[in-house]
């Protein structure tokens, strides 16, 4: 046996108690609880995402709004897929992910900020982008080395919506 495994009979006899914890075993290091408060914080940021890119693409029109369009509904798409896998996460965790409408605005980082036009419509999604990367990047300091899964999870997260900042900073510059 490798020398890195600490004691395996002890592990071994670890993983047969408690087996209701399912996932979660004696290697979880962090605040359970607290991670699973911070997880549903960031599950309500996507929904609020999702809600205000949809908006956006019913609303979006113009001669340039084909693309934007097109692009908004692509977004809204991934942050449903964000919404669920921190959801599934949450779940594992013992946690109960809160889809709850009420107060759902208070839970997001980022806020739903309606725009009026295209150009207003893209630099609110910029700016919830770059205040969704902000506070996940914060959220991954935070969890280190205690929740790996989560950590790796919130960095999959992160690293699309960089890509989202990314495409609604080219489309402001396209939309003059
Ligand atoms: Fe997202
Ligand atoms: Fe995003």
């Amino acid at each position: 046996m490798s020398e890195f495994i600490s004691d395996l009979s002890a592990i071994r006899e670890r993983a047969r108690q408690s087996i209701q914890d399912g996932a979660v075993t004696g290697a979880y290091k962090a605040d359970r609880e607290k991670v699973v408060e911070v997880l549903n914080e960031a599950l309500a940021t996507e929904l609020v995402c999702v809600l205000r890119y949809k908006r956006h693409y019913y609303m979006a029109k113009g001669i340039n709004s084909d693309a934007v369009k097109a692009e908004f509904l692509e977004h809204a798409g991934e942050e449903q897929e964000h919404a669920d896998w921190i959801a599934e996460r949450i779940a594992q965790l013992g946690g109960d992910p809160n889809f709850s409408p009420v107060g759902l605005a208070d839970r997001s980082h980022s806020e739903y900020a309606p725009g009026t036009d295209l150009r207003s419509m893209i630099t609110e999604d910029l700016i919830a982008e770059r205040i969704a990367i902000e506070t996940y990047s914060e959220i991954i300091r935070w969890l280190g080395d205690d929740d790996p899964t989560s950590r790796k999870l919130m960095i999959d997260i992160l690293k699309v919506e960089e890509e989202h900042a990314d495409d609604m900073a080219n489309l402001l510059s396209r939309v003059g």
